[in-house]
């Protein structure tokens, strides 16, 4: 067995409670987003690339009458003619605010309705019999989905100029981290994807044997300060270490910096939610896009890990030889272990979350900032796209490249270690961030092994 026993509940009742609790914190996190704006806000657009948050709203509330009232439970549907105006495929982001969506207060009456049902399908639907009965699935897998649009609506929230209407208190701030820089991730095989998480996603599936070259990798992220001497050598202006693609993006839009950065005086400011701010300079750097990280990665010398090679830093327990689900082993993750959830609405000091360590001694995989990786999106072998091809198969071997580990956005229910997004290398407006990694001596890897 080279992956960990699967520690999630089986027996009906803990499926559902599970499920409720998911379905529940998803909600009232819903709920908070939308209601600290006016309703002309909830249907206004703050940027081409986002949608107006009424519209992903309702989004939620059809993706789970869908799946849940007609999928699992067999019902009619019950506004069959707002199919279409919520279907992601139909209709791009830009040309949203142009439908004739559901107004605020209907939106959230339906949302609310399909709801109270789909508790009420929950109660009492069978968690095994069919892969989207078992250990309950379909509600895992719309827990998820409104978590995941949770993260939308705060990127949009973060877009939005104006005072501030959300607020959380800061992490705690960490003792400075005073470890190695890097650890060596040992190489050979080790067990990629899950087979055994009941509510892991398509793309995470199946589990598989990858082999990675001896390597290292940074023990926290890439931080604001680091970045900033990036910036200060001139980076941006030196087609020496981009993509020549990535090059050609910053020159044709200006870009000189991470988004939300401004120099005023001599001092770097940045935008968070409504406020303007001094960098923080101990934070991992936030707002950088694929094409950024991999020029800054060039300039230290140094290259982004691959999907597999992060996702063994993150899983691998060099003891056992297995995978676990989370970097510290298979425990869902607590408050000491991630910033995860929106608890805070930034990024911890780099170095926090000693609990959350993984094995091999690498910091913040989970939560904080989403990491790009080198790689891009790919079925892994033996995909099979479920239960439907537009979640993750429409995108393999596009123009994205894959992000791990979860930012402080994402709930706890959508992130893990074998957790996959992926965006457009030149998208700069998610709570992206990264981390480097080098190659090893292959002879080092050996009698190394396991020391950090
Ligand atoms: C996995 C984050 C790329 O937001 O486009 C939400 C998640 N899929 N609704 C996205 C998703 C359908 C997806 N990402
Ligand atoms: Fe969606």
């Amino acid at each position: 067995m080279t992956e960990s026993a699967d520690t999630t509940p089986r027996d009906p009742d803990a499926v559902r409670e599970r499920a409720r609790e998911a379905l529940l914190g998803a909600r009232e996190r819903t709920a908070l987003l939308t209601e600290c704006v006016t309703d002309g806000e909830l249907t206004s657009q703050v940027s081409p690339l986002m949608s107006p948050l009424v519209w992903d709203l309702a989004h939620i509330g059809n993706q789970e009458e869908q799946w849940l009232l007609r999928a699992v439970a067999g019902q009619g549907a019950m506004r069959p003619e707002i199919d279409p105006l919520y279907d992601a495929f139909e209709h791009p982001r830009a040309e949203r605010p142009s439908l004739p969506l559901l107004a605020p207060a209907e939106a959230r009456a339906y949302a609310a309705e399909v709801r109270g049902r789909a508790l009420d399908v929950l109660d009492a639907a069978p968690v095994h019999g069919s892969p989207l009965h078992d250990a309950g699935f379909a509600f895992g897998m719309i827990a998820q989905h409104e978590q995941q649009h949770d993260e939308t609506m705060l990127i949009t929230h973060q877009l939005r100029t104006g005072p501030a209407v959300l607020t959380a208190p800061a992490p705690r701030p960490a003792t400075a981290f005073t470890g190695p820089h890097e650890v060596l991730v040992p190489g050979g095989a080790f067990t990629m994807g899950t087979s055994a998480e009941p509510w892991a996603l398509d793309n995470e599936r199946p589990a598989h044997r990858r082999t990675v070259p001896p390597f290292f990798l940074d023990t926290v992220p890439v931080t604001n300060a680091a970045y900033q001497r990036f910036v200060e050598d001139g980076g941006y202006d030196d087609p020496r270490w981009w993509e020549p693609r990535g090059w050609e993006h910053i020159r044709a839009h200006g870009i000189y910096a991470p988004l939300y950065w401004r120099r005023e005086g001599g001092v770097w400011l940045r935008r968070s939610f409504g406020v303007t701010e001094p960098v923080v300079p101990d934070e991992p750097v936030l707002h950088v896009g694929w094409f950024e990280a991999d020029a800054y990665a060039r300039w230290a010398g140094r290259r982004l890990p691959t999907e597999a090679e992060w996702e063994k830093a993150a899983r691998f327990d060099p003891a056992t030889g297995r995978s676990a689900r989370y970097p510290w082993g298979d425990a869902d993750p607590g408050p000491d272990h991630a910033n995860l959830g929106q608890r805070h609405l930034r990024p911890a000091p780099a170095g926090s979350y000693p609990a959350g360590e993984s094995f091999l001694g690498v910091r913040q995989l989970i939560g904080d900032v989403w990491e790009w990786t080198a790689s891009g999106f790919e079925p892994y072998p033996g995909f099979t796209a479920f239960p439907y091809r537009e979640y993750s198969e429409v995108f393999f071997g596009g123009d994205y490249k894959v992000l791990r580990g979860g930012s402080f956005a994402v709930g706890p229910v959508a992130c893990r270690g074998t957790f996959r997004n992926w965006d457009h290398p030149v998208r700069r407006q998610i709570f992206s961030g990264f981390r480097t990694a080098r190659d090893a001596a292959p002879d080092r890897g050996g009698p190394r092994e396991g020391v950090r």
